[in-house]
């Protein structure tokens, strides 16, 4: 009996959780809210110039994102070591280098390793690179059959054959449309990509992955103010560029990450927490990454917080449904990227993710980077898709929907090249 009590209250709560959420896509329903000045310190004092910024302003702000929305890392590992585990000069039809790089990350005994895919331009030395998360295993991206398909927890999904969460040959190159390889070396540059599995299984269960190795003897989650998913992602991509730092192929300050959805979050929250990254690209991140929480268009802080409890710390529970309790919005974490330049892109039928509040978050960022005398997005007015803007601060909203295309790929990569040489 009791148990049937239980069911039907698990039901209860889930339907009536998932019922009573309905997404604003109306912008005249757009709440009035006030955008926190990123020039107006905590303890309301104007700032007035880049020193102020990067002594006084942006060290409080990344603690509040650190504490309150993201969480903090709990303490420093005890080792990080690096292999090539295979590497090759005449990848993909002779185009290309490609190194293999397993990285085995220790701490209290215990350790993880994660796999980077390195593909470089061939006859190129100290090669600027684009690094991203994927989705679903490194061997997804391309039919190159040398690369090794991922051990680690995936996903189910009948479209790509994975069954029993494991990856097999079936998901080789199911995802490769959404890697511009060819037009990313042709332009030469390299691309660098890890499964983000392999740094911490995207589901709500924190005994596996990153945070496991970080607990004390009696732990079995990260306490309300560390790390959630999307921080332990961020800290895997840092531990990459630990290992790019030592590449000789590789140009380590030219490093530009790139992440989609909620691997564009990550990326944003690893440019925002690591000033090695030269650049940062976050293609449709959506709520809790680019797009403005307090405008609660499409998808909210509530709703992302029942649907993912385990992607940002607990203590960010505090703004369900209350996001004007926030004293930042994410145009400040945008901001935490200044001066080094940064990409939003949107795309039209991804509401979810709401194009406009990416678009305005990036253009409040904007009086941050003009502090450092480098230009952003200038006008209030939401831009026509397919016509982006390129300054320090780039955005574009393209036709179609929530994906990673071509034409994101020519449009980050022509903006690169301007910006990241
Ligand atoms: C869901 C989630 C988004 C996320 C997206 C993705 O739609 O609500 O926040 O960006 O998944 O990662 O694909």
């Amino acid at each position: 009996m009791k148990l049937i009590n239980c069911f039907i209250a698990f039901l209860f709560m889930t339907y009536s959780s998932s019922a009573q959420f309905t997404p604003n896509y109306d912008d005249t329903k757009v709440p009035k809210f006030q955008v926190p000045d990123p020039l107006i310190r905590f303890n309301g004092k104007k700032l007035s110039n880049a020193r102020k910024w990067v002594k006084k302003r942006r060290p409080e702000l990344l603690d509040f994102f650190q504490n309150e929305v993201y969480g903090s890392v709990p303490g420093k590992l005890d080792e990080v070591s690096f292999k090539v585990v295979e590497q090759a000069n005449n990848a993909l039809n002779g185009q290309a280098k490609r190194k293999q790089v397993e990285v085995v990350l220790t701490k209290n005994e215990h350790s993880l390793r994660f796999t980077i895919l390195i593909y470089l331009p061939k006859d190129k030395l100290n090669t600027s690179l684009f690094l991203g998360y994927n989705f679903y295993g490194n061997h997804t991206i391309t039919n190159d059959p040398e690369v090794i398909v991922t051990e680690a927890w995936s996903r189910n999904n009948d479209d790509f054959g994975i069954t029993d969460h494991t990856p097999t040959e079936k998901s080789r190159n199911v995802l490769a449309q959404r890697w511009a390889i060819e037009k990313i070396l042709n332009a030469g540059y390299g691309l660098a990509t890890i499964y983000y599995g392999e740094i911490d299984p995207d589901k709500n269960d924190f005994s596996d992955g990153l945070h496991a190795l970080f607990y004390s003897d009696d732990q079995h989650k990260p306490k309300t103010d560390e790390w959630g998913s999307i921080a332990a992602w961020a800290f895997g991509l840092s531990r990459a560029m630990d290992y790019l730092e030592t590449d000789i192929h590789v140009d380590a300050s030219k490093v530009v990450v790139f992440g989609h959805s909620r691997l564009g979050k990550a990326a944003l929250w690893t440019g925002a927490t690591d000033e090695r990254f030269a650049g940062v690209i976050s293609n449709n991140s959506g709520c809790g990454g680019a797009a403005l929480s307090k405008r609660k268009f499409g998808e909210t802080v509530g709703r992302i917080n029942q649907s993912f409890p385990h992607w940002f710390c607990d203590n960010f529970e505090q703004y369900n449904e209350n996001e004007e309790a926030l004293l930042v919005d994410q145009h400040q974490l945008l901001a935490l990227i200044a001066p080094r330049p940064l990409y939003v892109a949107s795309a039209k039928k991804d509401q979810w993710a709401d194009p406009k509040g990416e678009f305005l978050s990036a253009y409040y960022a904007t009086p941050v980077y003009a502090l450092f005398g480098k230009e952003g997005i200038t006008s209030k007015e939401i831009l026509e898709v397919n016509r982006p803007i390129q300054n320090t601060v780039a955005y574009h909203i393209r036709t179609g929907k929530h994906d990673v295309t071509d034409y994101d790929w020519e449009q980050y990569i022509k903006w690169a090249s301007k910006f990241v040489k």
